[in-house]
């Protein structure tokens, strides 16, 4: 049976204290919440505060980027190997708000997943199509290109470390969610387009994009829809707590 996972995705807000709080109350929360991989990934400057908070619980740690190469002379940038080092165990790689906002095109993404990978990380990687490409019924498409450019070259063993966070652009930080039968018909491409590639059918596949306590269930109860990635939401403990308590089985 595939794992059922629900990550936190805080961008680029809290600061220690706040970190601190927050982490703390998932990791009281999650208590007797079984069956859920519940993930934080908090910015870089608070990736060991947030370590330390969640130290001998169930709550794992993820950053929300990192470096294609594995060390060098990249100011300003952070490793993988960095990444793990202070405790990590995933990264985000393509979040949209990356190649939209910063220019990633999908051959960065190939180059940071493989790393990343490499490295030890599992990638929690997002894909998506924008509102554009939806009208215009390029979805399909888009799915193929972003998952077929970000796999390139990767051996099918290193998919063993892979989750998929599918991220219609459109309902980023919007308060529109996808229907939950547009999410799993985004889902089900994108799995049976993995199986056509790999053989592999079992890759964890979260759904995000203004997913909050109201709408989380019917959309974890979609049978392709495996936990979700969630932004806004995230910032606050017992929303977040609520969306974890909906993707139990
Ligand atoms: P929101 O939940 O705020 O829409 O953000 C989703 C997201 O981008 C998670 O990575």
């Amino acid at each position: 049976m595939r794992p059922r996972i629900v990550a936190g995705n805080w961008k680029m807000n809290t600061l220690t204290a706040s970190a601190r709080e927050l982490a703390k109350a998932v990791v009281a929360g999650v208590q007797g919440i079984d069956g859920v991989q519940t993930i934080l990934c908090p910015p870089f400057p608070y990736l060991g505060v947030v370590a330390e908070a969640i130290a001998g619980s169930s709550v794992a740690l993820g950053a929300q980027n990192c470096h294609s190469e594995m060390s060098g002379a990249y100011t300003g940038e952070v490793s993988a190997p960095m990444l793990l080092d202070v405790g990590c165990k995933y990264v985000i790689i393509g979040h949209s708000e990356r190649r939209h906002g910063m220019h990633e095109a999908d051959a960065l993404v190939n180059g940071k997943l493989h790393t990343a990978i490499e490295a030890g990380l599992t990638v929690i990687l997002c894909v998506g199509e924008t509102l554009e490409e939806r009208k215009a019924k390029r979805m399909e498409r888009v799915f193929e290109r972003q998952v077929v450019a970000a796999l390139a070259g990767l051996p099918r063993a290193a998919l063993n470390r892979l989750i998929i966070a599918y991220e219609p652009v459109w309902a980023i930080g919007t308060g529109e969610t996808a229907t939950p039968e547009q999410a799993q018909s985004a889902h089900l491409y994108i799995r049976s387009h993995l199986d056509k590639l790999y053989g592999i059918s079992t890759t964890p596949i979260l759904y995000g994009g203004s997913v909050k306590p109201d709408n989380a269930a019917a959309l974890f109860a979609q049978p392709d829809v495996d936990g979700g990635l969630i932004g806004g939401a995230s910032l606050k403990a017992a929303d977040f707590l609520a969306i974890v308590r909906a993707a139990k089985r």
